[in-house]
């Protein structure tokens, strides 16, 4: 399957999704990376392994979300991209993208959902007391970080911990649980029933 990864930033997990695709026998080819952000430094990265990288600046569209998505969209078509990876994409996505790639888009979040939606959330996770703590990866819905879930990881929060800290420790559990997952969907054996993801196998 073409995945296409979409960043705004330094693109950690974009990497850790590059890395695996590099195995022959991984189901899924990171074929275009795109960023709202000209300065994310995950597009040097991602260039560095030769992938074609792009650029749709969210400021030059003055507002107008679904123009933006209208020219993501046509950009991903035009590139026979069949999956959607957001990772560290910074923009709310309107019904118009949700919709077009129904089933076919997931994101990593750094909590467990569905507790700690939206940013902030070590911080959050810290204020709150939880003594679990974690990163989802989701199929996309209209709703923001919300939809069904494919794999969660969970890690220890300790009384030394401080956002970074933690986000520390959630984001080495990130690099693990989104390639699994994004391998997951692009083979099939994850797929959408209801508000729920089954898995056909369980090897994965
Ligand atoms: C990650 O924590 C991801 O879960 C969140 O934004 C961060 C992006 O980091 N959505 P990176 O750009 O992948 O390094």
């Amino acid at each position: 399957k073409k995945v296409a990864v979409l960043i705004s930033g330094r693109g950690s997990n974009m990497l850790s999704l590059i890395s695996a695709a590099q195995d022959p026998a991984f189901p899924a080819e990171i074929a275009l990376v795109v960023s709202n952000n000209p300065d994310a430094g995950g597009l040097e990265r991602a260039a560095g392994f030769g992938i074609e990288t792009a650029v749709l600046d969210h400021r030059n569209y003055k507002g107008n979300r679904e123009a933006f998505e209208r020219d993501m969209d046509a950009l991903l078509r035009s590139r026979g991209i069949e999956l959607i990876a957001l990772a560290g994409f910074m923009r709310l996505l309107t019904p118009f993208l949700v919709n077009a790639w129904k089933n076919r888009m997931i994101n990593i979040h750094p909590a467990l959902l569905p507790s700690f939606k939206g940013l902030h959330t070590h911080e959050r996770a810290l204020e709150t007391g939880v003594r679990l703590h974690g990163a989802t990866v989701h199929f996309v819905s209209a709703e923001m970080d919300d939809g069904p879930i494919i794999i969660q990881g969970a890690v220890p929060v300790l009384d030394s911990d401080t956002p970074e800290s933690l986000g520390a420790r959630v984001l080495t559990v990130e690099h693990k649980i989104y390639p699994r997952a994004l391998a997951l969907v692009a083979s099939g054996a994850a797929s959408v029933s209801g508000h729920k993801v089954v898995l056909s196998r369980e090897d994965a």
